[in-house]
């Protein structure tokens, strides 16, 4: 399961159907070599052209949140089943922006992963610190919390397909992405904890992506540890030049070598 990198766009509130369908055509031809489950997080109104779009292509579809809830009278929510119908495959959970601007608790951050593999969706959990965590030596114990209380009550068969990304609050769309080291320490952090729960076979095949000011300078970086296995993209997901170049990664670092000889 960790073999290939991930790489997954999370386009935010961002493009309309037809701006995602061309996105997707103008993607499509720039990704055929790549190796990495590449993933992309679109907008619910833009679901479906964006399945439409990237049929017969490698790239995988799916939402940036589902509703907690079944399907009943909460308007304006949209559900995991109704996400699923529309061809998508996977959604975030717990996104730091749906976490804070939001006040989306554990709880319901807890709910929304079980609606999800109830739905046949693939969860990728997000978690990480604020800045005023990391300054007071709270990261470990923060996304320990959040690790548990998403996880309460979530099976080892349901977990095997979780894919989670750490996002320090910090580097989320500030330009300050998290060093190598940083992230991998955290990384390391994360796998300790998994093993915790469901223990260390789990843990090994867990993939843990990382996110915050990813863009094509710093991913190969990143993407060359083997303890990242993959990175949530937001602003450079937009454009189908930065986005296809992260894919291409293992290409912009051969380039860079050659030109600085
Ligand atoms: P940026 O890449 O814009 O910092 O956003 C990261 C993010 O939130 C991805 O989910």
């Amino acid at each position: 399961m960790r073999n290939n990198k991930y790489i997954v766009g999370n386009w935010k509130m961002n493009k309309t159907a037809v701006e995602a369908r061309q996105f997707i055509v103008g993607l499509a031809p720039k990704i055929k070599q790549s190796e990495s489950h590449i993933l992309l997080a679109v907008p619910f109104t833009a679901l479906q052209s964006s399945v439409e779009a990237a049929k017969g292509t490698s790239l995988r579809i799916g939402a940036q949140n589902v509703s907690e809830h079944s399907p009943g009278p909460y308007t304006g929510e949209v559900s995991a089943g109704m996400v699923r119908d529309t061809g998508a495959t996977f959604t975030l959970i717990g996104h730091s922006e749906r976490r804070h601007l939001f006040h989306e608790s554990s709880v319901a951050i807890n709910e929304k992963l079980k609606c999800a593999w109830a739905a046949g969706l693939q969860p990728l959990l997000c978690v990480g610190e604020t800045l005023t965590e990391k300054q007071a030596n709270k990261t470990e114990e923060t996304i320990a919390r959040q690790l548990t209380e998403a996880l309460a009550g979530i099976t080892k068969e349901q977990v095997a397909s979780l894919l989670i990304a750490y996002e320090p609050v910090w580097a989320i769309g500030t330009g300050l992405v998290a060093t190598v080291d940083q992230a991998t320490e955290v990384h390391r952090f994360c796998r300790h904890e998994m093993a915790k729960l469901y223990g260390k076979e789990h843990a090994a095949q867990q993939p843990i992506l990382y996110g915050g000011s990813v863009n094509g300078t710093n991913a190969a970086g990143l993407l060359h540890h083997k303890e990242i296995d993959g990175v949530l993209v937001g602003n450079a997901s937009l454009t189908v030049d930065s986005f296809s170049s992260i894919v291409n990664y293992q290409n912009l670092q051969l380039q860079k070598i050659a030109s600085a000889h």
